[in-house]
């Protein structure tokens, strides 16, 4: 069977850190590719070089080059500028909507049945900007967001319930902004409601932490946003494609009727495969749920306006 093919543009933080998790999951051949020069030669070599100990033994190259990345199987797209402390995802839409743009265009004509993995920020918008530039079908053009947005709020909830990460079941739904929807009926842990284990003023707490999750981390670092677990989430689903796996995870799609949305890029529940988002999970929305998701609707369908394509 061919090897998996996976090129990540922009071997800034996001990006090579999403190197180093696919490596380290054997995950597939890495070209890892930025427009600065030495940059993602370097980092690939040093990244090539922990095969021996970590174990992995796929390839990695750093390139300046699309022709390396010539028919991959998922291209995911990290380029762009970060987040500063006072910075909205918003104030990053003109300048990263060119280099979106650009990285797009370039994955879509070398690699012309890739999956497109988006993880520039705003992503709604830059996962709606690739979407326009590719041509690609909605199935494979994918937002990163929701599994970064979840793996938050599941992690805020199992410290305060004293439980293991990974039994904790919870999802974030919407924008991959301040209205994003932490969806606290659903949240379970190993099948028990968190509102039976939890009070409502220690639920709520949770929620607005996931919410303002990432402006939490660019306020420590000051110089620029998170990496790791972001790397990590665009991994994730990337892995679910390769493999075929069907997993479900919450992404950016492109909706056309699903929750009563059409036209317009929002975190729902998805499969993930081979041909990229095989089916979106749509299930019935409570009152207050369908309007934080048409909040979410109104802000994405703004950032859409704004990328003027
Ligand atoms: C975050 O939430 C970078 O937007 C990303 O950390």
């Amino acid at each position: 069977m061919r090897r998996a093919k996976i090129t990540i543009i922009g071997a800034g933080n996001v990006g090579a850190t999403a190197a180093h998790w696919a490596l380290s999951r054997n995950l597939g051949d890495i070209v890892l590719l930025d427009v600065m020069e030495g940059i993602p030669q370097g980092k690939a070599l040093d990244l090539l070089q922990s095969g021996p100990v970590d174990g992995f033994s796929r390839r990695v190259i750093g390139s300046n080059d699309y022709r390396d990345s010539v028919d991959s199987d998922v291209v995911i797209i990290t380029a762009g500028l970060a987040r500063k402390p006072g910075m909205s995802r918003d104030d990053l839409l003109a300048k990263n909507v060119e280099i979106v743009k650009s990285c797009a265009e370039q994955a879509a004509s070398f690699s012309p049945n890739a999956v497109l993995i988006v993880v520039t920020n705003p992503i709604d918008a830059m996962v709606y900007t690739a979407y326009k530039v590719s041509g690609f079908p909605r199935q494979r053009v994918i937002g990163m967001a929701g599994v970064l947005d979840s793996a938050r709020y599941r992690t805020f909830l199992a410290e305060a319930l004293g439980v293991a990460p990974r039994d904790v079941n919870a999802m974030v739904m919407g924008i991959h902004g301040d209205n994003m929807l932490p969806l606290v009926r659903l949240a379970n842990v190993a099948g028990v409601p968190v509102s039976d284990l939890l009070d409502a003023e220690t639920i709520a707490g949770i929620v607005k932490r996931t919410q303002h999750g990432g402006a939490e981390i660019v306020n420590h670092l000051k110089t620029g946003s998170a990496f790791y677990t972001p790397g990590l989430a665009a991994v994730e689903m990337a892995e679910a494609i390769i493999t075929d796996s069907k997993r479900v995870m919450p992404c950016a799609a492109w909706l056309e009727g699903e929750f009563g949305i059409s036209g317009c890029f929002l975190g729902v529940p998805v499969v993930l495969g081979t041909g990229g988002v095989e089916r979106i999970v749509e299930f019935p929305l409570q009152d207050e749920e369908r309007a934080a998701l048409a909040e979410s609707e109104t802000i994405v369908r703004g950032q859409m306006a704004a990328t003027g394509i």
